[in-house]
């Protein structure tokens, strides 16, 4: 039975979504940075073009004749040439006059000589960046200020700009991508972990309380140290319960014992009806709760053992043909005749004594379950040991449930049983990793099958 247990969300989707968040975010972080960065270096590189074209343009500059005048070379324009073809104006001004360009141009006013002014203003529905440089002449007749702005429309560094846009978010991308994987992988590999804890708690036989040993990472620890503290006190509880089983057990058949034996010299001594009749009941009585305490203590002896198989060489034939020779005085009694046929009979690495007490129980079973007269076949056909008897066999419509715990037949008549038979060999066999298979021959009886 699996008990249900209350699930929210999953670790796994949990981290990959915030690794993977973690990852949008840094990407578009990325870009945000790079493009600013770049516009600024960019924009630099545009500014210092324009200054040294407004710089030498200044330097032309001297006072002749009374009059200020610029001979400034070709160069000091073409060198503002782009790929984009950007467009370029001036302004030059003697003061407020203006000596030559364009006088529509807005001209940055309080420019100092010591340092040159940039500014991007809008002109002729375009964004154009200014330069702007301030000299002062000294003529015969006194200072002048010769002012020269210088202009250039953006178009290339736009494209530059886009450009880099576009790498920087094809990288941008490239490094979600990769984080995503990455947050991905990271998240299975985590959430593998408890998997593989889970998996090696799943795979343990219903016996297995050890601890788990298996290395586990640090954060697991008090997850696994609070598994190990409850198997280790489950293991606890259950040998306890089975020890008390077993002393239990044992100090009720021997007083039992006993009294049987009283109650016995008894009826020897009894004439009148009815006392026998009521010391009969007591005999069986007293039958049905010794084998009852035998068959539990056995079925604490297989349970405690099918933990802890204390393995050797077992030959089938031989167990076998001991337990034939041990239990032949009772099938005697009933005129039952036990065949023991073997055919390539195994030797099996299993646990000696739960097997001979799966094979003693169900040869019990056949000898209590046959009428008298008739013949018990035990087979040992490799792995397989097979016991046939000429009884009634298995009831069809309860032979699944005959290996429960104190499950009887219904037509067990008077035959003393407490239930605990089948039990067993079930329990020995799934030890051993077998199976136990039930049957009825064509021709009457029943099939127990074991087959490791
Ligand atoms: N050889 C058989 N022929 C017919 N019925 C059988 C045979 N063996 C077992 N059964 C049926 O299966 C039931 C369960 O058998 P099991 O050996 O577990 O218990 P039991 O024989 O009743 O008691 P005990 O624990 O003392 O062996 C029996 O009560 C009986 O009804
Ligand atoms: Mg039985």
């Amino acid at each position: 039975m699996t008990a249900e247990v209350n699930t929210r969300g999953s670790l796994r989707t949990r981290l990959a979504l915030i690794l993977t968040g973690g990852a949008a975010g840094l990407a578009v972080i990325l870009f945000v940075v790079v493009r600013a960065l770049s516009a600024q270096i960019a924009q630099q590189g545009q500014d210092n073009v324009l200054s040294a074209s407004m710089s030498s343009i200044l330097d032309s500059a001297l006072v002749r004749d009374g009059r200020v005048s610029l001979d400034f070379p070709y160069s000091s324009l073409s060198m503002l040439t782009t790929d984009a073809d950007d467009r370029v104006f001036y302004a030059i001004y003697e003061g407020e006059v203006l000596l030559s360009g364009y006088d529509d141009l807005t001209v940055p006013q309080g420019v100092t000589p010591d340092r040159s002014r940039f500014t991007t203003v809008a002109y002729k529905g375009e964004p154009v960046r200014l330069a702007t440089g301030v000299r002062r002449l000294i003529g015969a007749d006194g200072q002048r200020t010769v002012s020269v702005t210088i202009g250039q429309t953006q178009d290339a560094l736009s494209n530059t700009l886009n450009a880099i846009s576009r790498n920087v978010a094809l990288l941008g991308i490239g490094f979600f991508v990769l984080a995503t994987g990455l947050a991905v992988w990271a998240a299975s590999f985590t959430s593998g972990q408890l998997r593989r804890l889970t998996t090696s708690v799943t795979r343990r036989g219903p016996q297995d309380l050890s601890p788990v040993s298996k290395p586990v990472p640090s954060e697991m620890v008090p997850l696994v140290g609070s598994l190990n503290t409850l198997m280790s006190r489950l293991d606890h509880t259950l040998t306890q319960s089975e020890d008390f089983i077993a002393e239990a057990a044992h100090r009720i058949r021997t007083p039992l014992a006993t009294v049987r034996s009283h109650a016995e010299a008894t009826l020897q001594r009894v004439d009148h009806a009815e006392n026998r009749q009521a010391l009969l009941s007591m005999v069986r009585a007293i039958d049905e709760s010794s084998r009852a305490a035998g068959q539990l203590l056995d079925h604490a002896m297989v349970t405690f053992r099918a933990e802890n198989l204390e393995k050797g060489e077992v030959d089938l034939e031989e167990v076998l043909r001991e337990l034939v020779q041990r239990m032949s005085p009772i099938a005697d009694m009933k005129d039952i005749t036990l065949d023991l046929v073997a055919q390539d009979a195994s030797v099996l690495h299993g646990d000696a004594i739960l097997l001979q007490n799966a094979f003693r129980n169900l040869i019990d079973n056949a000898l209590k379950y046959a009428p008298a007269e008739t013949a018990v076949m035990i087979r040992v056909d490799g792995r397989k040991v097979t016991v046939c008897d000429g009884g009634p066999g298995f009831a069809m419509d309860e032979i699944h449930l005959l290996s429960g715990r104190f499950v009887r037949g219904k037509d067990t008549g008077h035959k003393v049983g407490s239930g605990l038979g089948l039990t067993i060999v079930q329990a020995v066999t799934t030890a051993h990793g077998g199976t136990m298979t039930l049957s009825n021959r064509p021709e009457g009886g029943a099939c127990a099958t074991v087959q490791f």
